[in-house]
């Protein structure tokens, strides 16, 4: 990552040279499937609906919501291009249809009202808090009214071996846009863009700490 201006983000392993290790850890290491797939039908996404994934990395949910809600429109958006060729090729090597664009999450080239929903799984945890605050009024501006936010992050550990183990993503993502997480703010950052109802529908344990499922809606 350079430094000092916003066009600036955190890698998905946060080195570029580590990208290509992304999916079979997260595969073994991350109960990956699981918490996934929890969020997929968590989502509840309708014939013709739009669905964003923001900071979609290697696409592995992209392709996920695709193949469980087919009529759904679903779109995956990350400001990596590196991660977004992984994405495409593994669209096109299982012959998915998904429109994948490169943005930053917080300055999102979408108009107001157009997605049903915004899903975003391990992105958060990358961002500081003004930025997480930055792409959730984004996300609440390109939601339709009665859209929903769909999280997976990490979140406030359950026990303090979960807070030991979060050390080892602290350390490798850096403590500034880790803390927030970890200390239980990303409801309260939700709230404060404006969203309702929100509220932590699930949370695992693993090797790296809590992880949370969070939803959220859009009223109007
Ligand atoms: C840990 S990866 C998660 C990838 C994928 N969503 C998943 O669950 O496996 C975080 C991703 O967020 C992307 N990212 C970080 N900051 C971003 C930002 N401000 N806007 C868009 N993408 C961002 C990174 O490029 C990376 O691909």
């Amino acid at each position: 990552m350079s430094k000092g201006t916003d066009r600036d983000f955190i890698p998905a392993l946060r080195f570029h040279w580590l990208t290509s290790f992304y999916d079979p850890i997260l595969r073994w290491t991350m109960r990956e499937s699981t918490f996934k797939n929890k969020l997929v039908r968590q989502i509840q996404v309708g014939p013709g609906q739009r669905v964003l994934d923001l900071g979609c990395g290697t696409g592995t949910l992209t392709l996920l919501l695709k193949q469980a809600y087919p009529k759904a429109e679903v779109t995956g958006l990350d400001i990596d291009p590196k991660v977004l060729r992984a994405a495409e090729k593994k669209a096109e090597n299982m012959g998915i249809d998904i429109m994948f664009h490169q943005g930053m999450s917080f300055e999102l080239p979408y108009p107001d009202h157009s997605f049903d929903r915004v899903v975003t799984s391990l992105m958060f945890h990358h961002l500081t808090f003004e930025n997480k605050l930055r792409t959730l009024n984004e996300a609440f501006r390109i939601l339709k009214p009665q859209g929903e936010l769909h999280i997976a992050d990490w979140g406030k550990a359950q026990n303090w071996l979960m807070r030991i183990a979060f050390l080892s993503i602290q350390i490798l993502d850096g403590f500034k846009t880790t803390s927030d997480n970890v200390n239980g703010l990303i409801p309260q950052v939700i709230d404060k863009a404006g969203f309702v109802e929100t509220k932590e529908t699930d949370r695992f344990m693993t090797l790296y700490g809590t992880l949370s499922l969070y939803k959220a809606k859009k009223i109007k």
